[in-house]
């Protein structure tokens, strides 16, 4: 099932919305990187950065075949051979990655879903012991060009809560992405 509120605008529209290099450093994504899970490859607006900057495959996940064609597309004409994207309900069959596989997943801009916990206990079951749920969103407390309506954006501790349900920890504060978003480090134990 699409999640909820989760269609995209145009392409060159989105990608002013975000400081893409900006939030990979946040999360100190690099060379050591290993493989990522990514919930939601949109236009590939994090895959491509992602996979150029680690040291693993990204398998980046979406529902919508445009976006998956998009995403390969873009990754192709951009000779990246480490970025793997696959149409998928990530709600209904989890990542498809083998359990305990990767160094982190990515939950960017979805966590407005019906099934918050469920997303996060899928995110969770991908990485290793120790690895990292990366979760950003459209801040509630400033006026944002885009992002889902305000009655169903999640908080930061709204989604610390769900996180804490789903077996994760939180890795310190939520943190500012600017303009528009927040970001928090979830951990596996
Ligand atoms: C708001 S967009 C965010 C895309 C990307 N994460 C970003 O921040 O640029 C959400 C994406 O999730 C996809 N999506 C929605 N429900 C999904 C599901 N159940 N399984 C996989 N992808 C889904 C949508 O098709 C859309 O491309």
């Amino acid at each position: 099932m699409k999640v909820r509120d989760s269609g995209m605008p145009p392409q060159d529209y989105w990608e002013t919305l975000l400081n893409v290099p900006g939030i990979l450093d946040a999360f100190g994504f690099g060379p050591a990187t290993g493989d990522v899970a990514e919930l939601g490859c949109g236009y590939g607006t994090f895959s491509l950065p992602l996979a150029r900057r680690i040291g693993g495959t990204i398998h980046t996940l979406d529902i919508d075949p445009e976006m998956v064609a998009v995403t390969r597309q873009r990754a192709a004409e951009a000779g990246l051979n480490n970025v793997r994207a696959e149409l998928r309900d990530v709600l209904a069959e989890g990542f498809g990655v083998p359990a305990d596989s990767c160094d982190a997943a990515l939950l960017f801009n979805i966590l407005h879903a019906e099934e918050p916990v469920a997303l996060l206990s899928a995110a969770r079951d991908a990485v290793k012991p120790g690895g990292l749920v990366a979760v950003i969103h459209w801040r509630s407390d400033v006026v944002t060009p885009r992002g889902p309506a305000l009655e169903i954006r999640p908080r930061p501790e709204q989604i610390i809560a769900w996180a804490t349900a789903a077996g994760l920890r939180t890795d310190g504060a939520s943190f500012g992405l600017a303009p528009w978003h927040f970001g928090l480090k979830l951990l596996r134990d």
